[in-house]
Formats: structure tokens, C-alpha cells, sequence
């Protein structure tokens, strides 16, 4: 697991922005652009996380300081390697590392239609805080809620 505090080169920005788009477009969602994960790289307030090596990504995690919590803004494993706890050390080695910068807990949000990624958040003890009902449309014009969920940092 390697985190990235700060700028990050063409060539990982171009592997992030592909294995994000494998990873969400199956479920129809907007992928990452290369120029975005540049963009958060330089941000202070953003961490890019990698599993896997960083010439041949498996796994990313991007979190959004909004002290004294974090966003989680975006996390997802390639499909051909699900079920190996890739994500559930994305999010032990970030909640940690996070945890040590003094914030207090981690928030986000996920489409009420993905049970894996809400199974996985109820696996990793993160507490359903707010529904957000027919929040997100989808391109075929349907409605889905939004489940906001937390995780307590500094209580692992
Ligand atoms: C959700 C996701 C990140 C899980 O990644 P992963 O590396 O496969 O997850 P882990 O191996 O760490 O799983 C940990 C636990 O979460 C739960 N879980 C994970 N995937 C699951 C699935 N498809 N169905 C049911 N439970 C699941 C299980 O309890 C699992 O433990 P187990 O394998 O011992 O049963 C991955 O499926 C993914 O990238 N999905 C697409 C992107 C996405 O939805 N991201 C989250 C919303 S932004």
C-alpha cells in the first residue's frame, strides 16, 4: 500500500484513471480522469492510496481532508482482484494514517443499489448515519438513494 502526499507523475495519473474507469464503469459511473487524480495529487488536502505496484495499480482510495473528519471520496479494487481484503487494507492503512493527522472520523457516501460496496462498509464496522432518498439519477432516468455512512477513527 503506498500513499501519495503530494504531486505524482503523467504515467501513474494515466494507471489510476484506467483502473478507475475498469472498476466504475460496469456499474455506470463517471471515471476519474487522469488530469483529475494529477489535480487531487497537488491538492494538500487530498491523499491518493494504491495497492498493488505503482506500475501495475490494483487498488485506489482517494480521501478529502475537511478537518477534523475526511471524505472518502472515491475506493475500488480491479475486478480480478476482489475478495482478497485488497479494499479492507486500502481502508485500514488510510483510517490509520489518517487517524495520525488528527482526524477525528471518515465519511462517505455510496448508491443504495451496490450491495458489495455496502456490504463491504458494514464488514469494515462503518455505522449508516443518513439516507439521501432518489439522490442520484442515473442515465436511464431512475432514482437511487444515497447511503452516508462513518467510520469513529482513533477506535481501531
Ligand atoms: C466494494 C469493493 C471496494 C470491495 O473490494 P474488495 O477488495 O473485494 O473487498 P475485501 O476483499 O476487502 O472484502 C472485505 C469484506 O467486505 C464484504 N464484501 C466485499 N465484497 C463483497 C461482495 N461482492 N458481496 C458481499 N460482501 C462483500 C465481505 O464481508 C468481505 O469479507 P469476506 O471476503 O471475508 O466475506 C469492490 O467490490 C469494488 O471495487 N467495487 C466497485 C467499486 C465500488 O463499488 N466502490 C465503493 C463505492 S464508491
Amino acid at each position: 500500500m503506498q500513499r501519495f502526499a503530494g504531486p505524482i507523475d503523467a504515467a501513474l495519473a494515466d494507471r489510476l484513471a484506467q483502473l478507475h474507469s475498469t472498476i466504475f464503469a460496469p456499474l455506470g459511473e463517471r471515471s476519474w480522469t487522469a488530469e483529475e487524480f494529477l489535480q487531487s495529487a497537488a491538492l494538500a488536502s487530498r491523499h491518493i492510496w494504491v495497492a498493488g505496484r505503482s506500475d501495475a495499480p490494483t487498488g485506489l482510495a482517494v480521501t478529502q481532508m475537511v478537518a477534523p473528519e475526511a471524505e472518502l471520496l472515491t475506493i475500488g479494487v480491479s475486478p480480478h482482484a476482489r475478495r482478497q481484503r485488497l479494499a479492507t487494507q486500502l481502508l485500514h492503512s488510510l483510517s490509520s494514517d489518517l487517524a495520525a493527522m488528527g482526524v477525528q472520523s471518515l465519511m462517505f457516501e455510496v448508491r443504495a443499489d451496490n450491495p458489495p460496496a455496502v456490504q463491504f462498509y458494514r464488514a469494515a464496522g462503518a455505522v449508516q448515519t443518513t439516507t439521501r432518498p432518489n439522490y442520484y439519477r442515473l442515465a436511464d432516468g431512475r432514482r437511487v438513494d444515497a447511503l452516508q455512512f462513518c467510520i469513529a477513527l482513533g477506535q481501531k
